[in-house]
């Protein structure tokens, strides 16, 4: 058991921010991606397609044996991740519990900022979970749909990005926050251009690097580590456009992405 994979799942590419962070802290794991490339955005679904999604994906990785679950998409965390620990009899981990701690030990006025897509900010699930940690905090939620495609489309760095976020996130000075969730999988890829626009007393939390630090306390605490030292194994599986996935991937995970497979996913 302890040398199966982990699994970890998002709507496309942007779970890879996730990966990232697992294959840094976690080393010596085996990890088995799916990206839902056939049916992203999930960002602009319904709440029951959301869930249904999702539980498509983990019904995949538990197929293939995988010890433990990630649920590397805000949206899908957002609105399945309680289903989806009752409905699996392994370990399920979220992004936006590790995020919504983490922004609530930041904060030193309690003025916090969230970004995601819309279902995302619709569902309210970072702004409760902040207010779990911390009940005196003020949570702005905005929805900011189009990073996605800037960041798909490589234009992180571009004056689009820039006027984009500035559109975005002016909002925010309003409320004299001073931390900001990357409540997005593919956020941590524009940090830059976010932390241009929100100036340098506005911290930015990425919940991908925190997820990866709960998933190894996680692991630890089921006795679940792999104690194998060898090579790990790193296996991709999309639903649609493996070659999309391989380009854009790879920019996400600063590395080439090989064992890569299209899989189908509506018959499960
Ligand atoms: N991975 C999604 C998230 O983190 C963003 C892309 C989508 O809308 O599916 O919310």
């Amino acid at each position: 058991m302890n040398n199966s994979p982990i699994g970890i799942f998002d709507s496309g590419v942007g779970g890879l921010t996730v990966m990232r962070e697992v294959m840094e802290q976690l080393p010596y794991e085996n990890l088995i991606y799916f990206g839902d490339t056939a049916r992203i955005p999930y960002g602009s679904r319904s709440e029951q397609t959301i869930k249904k999604y999702a539980h498509q994906c983990a019904t995949l990785l538990k197929n293939k044996d995988v010890k433990t679950i990630v649920v590397a998409c805000n949206t899908a965390s957002s609105i399945a991740l309680d289903d989806l620990q009752k409905n699996f009899d392994i370990p399920v981990i979220g992004v936006i519990d590790p995020g919504a701690r983490s922004a609530s030990t930041v904060t030193k006025n309690g003025h916090i900022g969230v970004i995601g897509t819309t279902a995302t900010i619709n569902s309210g699930a970072y702004q409760s979970k902040i207010m779990d940690y911390k009940h005196d905090a003020e949570v702005i939620g905005i929805p900011c749909p189009l990073f996605v495609s800037i960041i798909e489309e490589g234009w992180e760095y571009s004056n689009v990005a820039e006027l984009t976020a500035e559109k975005y996130l002016t909002e925010l000075f309003e409320h004299d926050i001073d931390t900001l969730v990357l409540g997005c999988t593919h956020y941590p890829i524009l940090r830059y251009t976010i932390k241009k626009v929100v100036g340098p007393y506005v911290k930015l939390v990425n919940p991908a690097f925190e997820t990866a630090k709960d998933l190894k306390q996680l692991l630890i605490e089921k006795n679940l580590l792999n104690e194998s030292y060898e090579l790990p194994k790193y296996e991709y599986y999309v639903s649609d456009a493996p070659e999309r996935f391989r380009r854009i991937g790879g920019n996400f995970l600063k590395k080439e992405i090989n064992n890569l497979s299209e899989i189908a996913i509506d018959n499960l």
